[in-house]
């Protein structure tokens, strides 16, 4: 792969690094010349997605650290190994994130909790330690277009994404002083480890079909990838404080009708309680 190396000489700290964003995004960055440190719960993915990075850019700095992104120890530890191999933090990708797909009526509130913090917290901790271990840089978080466009039963994803989002508009405020840039990207679908259940079905994917001008079911993790090279990158020094959606257009149009899969999961005689705005039994 050819590289421009308009990272050389910076470093970056991934969180969620052996994901399908995250491993892409990783990737991209190498390839201009940026070392990598990659962070996530289990080391055997982490393993193959620097094995994937060294094939394609066999001079990478790729280091690897195991941590939870929800732990302040873990993501302080994974931050210092990050900025030891250069001496120097220039880019945060905070990635981690996600919900669960059940009807509004049908969430408790420990499922609530823990999908904001799985989502704004894991974001927050990287931001609130990783700042000030920067000298200026960027920060690149991962919404999701459901964070700007409601979709049905996704109501807590829907909450941590527009929540991020509000994280992201603060701190870009706040760090603008100290030379450093916040943003987010916001995918649409994108097939990936998280997203393949939706691949499964041909309907489902004609309903994204439908509302996806560019006329393509979803996107590719390199895609997304791309977006976050651009916005850690010097070609947006005068951008902050966004989220920039990598979605074929689908927000111009709508999310899908997913009730009869989510019938599927919880049964009509549930569904049918929660469209008339009561708690199944
Ligand atoms: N895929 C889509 O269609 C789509 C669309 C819009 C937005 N997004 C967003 O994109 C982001 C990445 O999604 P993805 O589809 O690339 O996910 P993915 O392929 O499932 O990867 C998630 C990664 O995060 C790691 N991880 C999970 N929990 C962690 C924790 N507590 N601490 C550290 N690492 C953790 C996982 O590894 P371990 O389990 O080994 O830790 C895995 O490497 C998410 O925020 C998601 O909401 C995805």
């Amino acid at each position: 792969m050819q590289s421009n190396q308009a990272l050389s000489g910076k470093t970056a700290f991934i969180t969620g690094g052996s994901g399908s964003i995250g491993s892409a995004s990783a990737k991209l960055l190498a390839t201009d010349g940026a070392a990598v440190l990659l962070m996530g719960r289990t080391i055997g993915t982490l393993e193959k997605a620097q094995k994937d990075i060294l094939e394609s850019v066999p001079d990478a700095q790729v280091q690897l650290h195991v941590g939870d992104a929800g732990s302040v120890e873990d993501v302080q530890a994974g931050l210092d190994k990050a900025h030891a191999m250069r001496g120097r933090l220039d880019i945060i990708v905070p990635t981690v994130g996600g919900g669960p797909f059940r009807p509004l009526l049908m969430l408790d509130v420990e499922t609530v909790r823990s999908t904001l913090d799985f989502t704004i917290t894991t974001a927050f901790i990287a931001i609130r330690y990783g700042a000030p271990m920067m000298d200026g840089g960027s920060i690149v978080c991962i919404s999701s277009n459901v964070g700007k466009m409601p979709f049905a039963y996704l109501s807590a994803y829907h909450a941590a994404k527009s929540g991020l989002e509000g994280l992201v508009r603060a701190a870009a405020e706040e760090l603008g002083c100290a030379g450093i840039r916040v943003n987010a990207v916001r995918p649409g679908l994108t097939r990936t480890e998280a997203s393949n259940f939706m691949y499964t079905e041909e309907t489902y994917l004609n309903r994204y079909l439908e509302q996806t001008p560019l006329g393509k079911c979803g996107g590719e993790p390199e895609d997304v990838a791309k977006a976050v090279r651009y916005l850690a990158g010097p070609e947006s020094s005068w951008v902050t404080g966004q989220s920039f959606a990598v979605d074929g257009g689908h927000e111009l149009r709508r999310n899908p009708d997913m009730t009869d899969l989510v019938t599927q999961m919880f049964g009509r005689e549930a569904m049918d309680a929660v469209r008339r705005g009561k708690s199944p039994s």
